[in-house]
């Protein structure tokens, strides 16, 4: 069992890795081929392993990422968990959003969710009314926590001054590759203020888990760690970042959670920040 340190702020903490669960039971689709009993057994084998920070949304599999989920939580006190969901861009009215609450709740059976996040901006839905519901879900004691995804400062801006209670969390695509939420000063204002950066992707779905990067292969001999392990660290020892990784595999995830524990060196860090082949971010919006 690994003991995964927390990122604290004034009044909201996350565990530095947690895991992730998109393609858990399909696509946007429920996949009937999809092999369900490996995916439980994964997030099961990465509870019993030390994560407590488990990822999903509604539209993950059309909702059935959700009642995997549920299935690998069967038997664990709730509160030892951090299960995290995300109403989709389609739903951000308030009724919509009320019903997308009740429909995550019903499939992952359980009584409240610990943050609920917006999954992305959409500009045809005033974000006014969409914070409205998120702030009702919270009195109603439905969630614990409000949070967006893909947001970048204007709109953090904006959710913020609707909202009553604060936005303690932005999901944003995150890794060494994928700076462009850096380069926008996203990261930087999450960290002033008092916003936990989830970064997903984080192992550009599986591309930084492999050799043939001279860079990362380089501080992996050095540091004697893997590939994996190498890009997690890059991001869990930034203030005010974590990361959720997807793994249906459970030497995968032993693996990733060998990413705590140590720390590259400042200067390794910097090396790394400055001069780490840019690619390509997701979902990073223009207005
Ligand atoms: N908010 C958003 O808009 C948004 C967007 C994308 C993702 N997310 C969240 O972020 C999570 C993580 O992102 P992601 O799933 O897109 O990408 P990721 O975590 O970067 O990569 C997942 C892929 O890497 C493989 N992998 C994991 N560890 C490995 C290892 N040690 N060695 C070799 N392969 C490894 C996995 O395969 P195996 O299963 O075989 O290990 C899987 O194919 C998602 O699952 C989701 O919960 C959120």
């Amino acid at each position: 069992m690994v003991s995964i340190p927390a990122k604290q702020t004034e009044d909201f903490s996350l565990p530095a890795l947690g895991l992730g669960t998109w393609q858990m039971g399909g696509r946007y689709e429920r996949d009937p081929n999809n092999d369900d009993e490996r995916d439980v057994d994964a997030i099961r084998y990465a509870i019993r392993s030390g994560i407590r920070h488990i990822d999903t949304a509604e539209i993950y599999a059309a909702g059935h990422a959700e009642e995997i989920v549920a299935q690998a939580i069967k038997g664990t006190p709730r509160e030892e968990l951090f299960i995290t969901t995300k109403v989709s861009d389609e739903h951000l009215r308030y009724d919509d959003i009320l019903r997308a609450c009740e429909g995550s709740l019903n499939r992952l059976g359980a009584a409240y969710i610990d943050l609920y996040l917006v999954h992305a901006p959409n500009p045809a839905i005033p974000l006014q009314e969409t914070v409205r519901a998120m702030d009702a879900l919270v009195e109603s004691k439905l969630i614990r926590f409000i949070g967006v995804s893909n947001f970048h400062v204007p709109l953090l801006e904006e959710a913020q001054s609707y909202a009553k209670h604060k936005i303690v969390n932005n999901q944003i695509h995150y890794a060494l590759y994928a700076r462009a939420f850096e380069e926008n000063g996203t990261i930087e204002y999450c960290q002033k203020n008092d916003i936990i950066v989830t970064a997903y992707r984080p192992l550009g779905k599986g591309k930084l888990t492999q050799k043939g990067n001279s860079r990362i292969d380089a501080l992996a001999v050095k540091y004697g760690k893997t590939p994996a392990q190498i890009a997690l660290n890059w991001l869990v020892q930034k203030p005010n970042v974590v990361a959720i990784f997807k793994s249906s595999n459970a030497d995968h995830i032993r693996e990733n959670l060998g990413a705590i524990g140590w720390q590259l060196s400042e200067e390794d860090t910097k090396e790394l920040d400055a001069k780490y082949p840019r690619g390509e971010t997701m979902y990073v919006p223009t207005s």
